[in-house]
């Protein structure tokens, strides 16, 4: 079977780890990378775009209603988006096991749901805004992975307990995950993106 092919950007880096942006509903492969430079200058970019789509708007996974998943069709997703990560390395050379996710809430969840149902496909994540995209039947075993979770406290569409279940899981599967709270709503400021950079300086590959 050939791989799951994505519309998708790669762009070189000068440093050997590459960056997998996966943008939120409505937004293309091209909407991360200004994000994605300032958090990890230098790496290789991966970034592709969602392919269900709602009201024309892409996204990485259908859903029933704001924040009710198709859960076969986030299955699915996953298991495409994690086979076109690993066929990307090698067509484009990269070193897999240098590899960061950076998503932005629908992308953040189709990251957290690569990891919970495909294990270490990334070492480490950067989720903004992220729910638990499903409950996997076996836990996987996610002990080398680091994620960040960047939430916001007056979030409207993902409630604060939404966020803490998911570093809970992220935590029980092995994962070491630090919930970063600010106060904002579903939108990125500022202090997310120091805070998420900061990580990232901390816990090098
Ligand atoms: C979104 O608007 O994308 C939601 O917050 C998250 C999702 O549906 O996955």
């Amino acid at each position: 079977m050939s791989a799951p092919e994505f519309i998708h950007r790669f762009i070189p880096g000068t440093r050997p780890d590459t960056l997998l942006l996966l943008h939120g509903t409505g937004g293309d492969e091209n909407d991360l990378i200004p994000l994605g430079e300032s958090l990890l200058p230098g790496a290789a970019i991966l970034s592709p775009r969602g392919k269900v789509l709602e009201n024309a708007m892409p996204r990485f996974f259908r859903r029933i209603a704001e924040g009710l998943f198709d859960i076969e069709d986030v299955k699915l997703r996953a298991a495409e988006l994690a086979a076109f990560v690993r066929h990307s390395a090698e067509r484009y050379g990269f070193n897999a096991s240098r590899l960061t996710a950076a998503g932005y809430s629908n992308g953040a969840n189709i990251a957290a749901a690569v990891l919970l149902l495909h294990g270490p496909v990334f070492s480490r994540a950067v989720l903004f805004r992220a729910m638990v995209p499903l409950e996997p039947d076996t836990p996987p075993d996610l002990g080398d992975v680091r994620v960040f979770l960047g939430a916001g406290r007056q979030d409207p569409i993902v409630p604060p307990a939404n966020t803490e279940r998911l570093a809970a899981l992220l935590q029980r599967s092995g994962a070491d995950a630090t919930l970063h709270w600010s106060s904002a709503g579903h939108n990125l400021t500022t202090g997310d993106l120091d805070a998420a950079r900061k990580w990232l300086e901390q816990f090098p590959i």
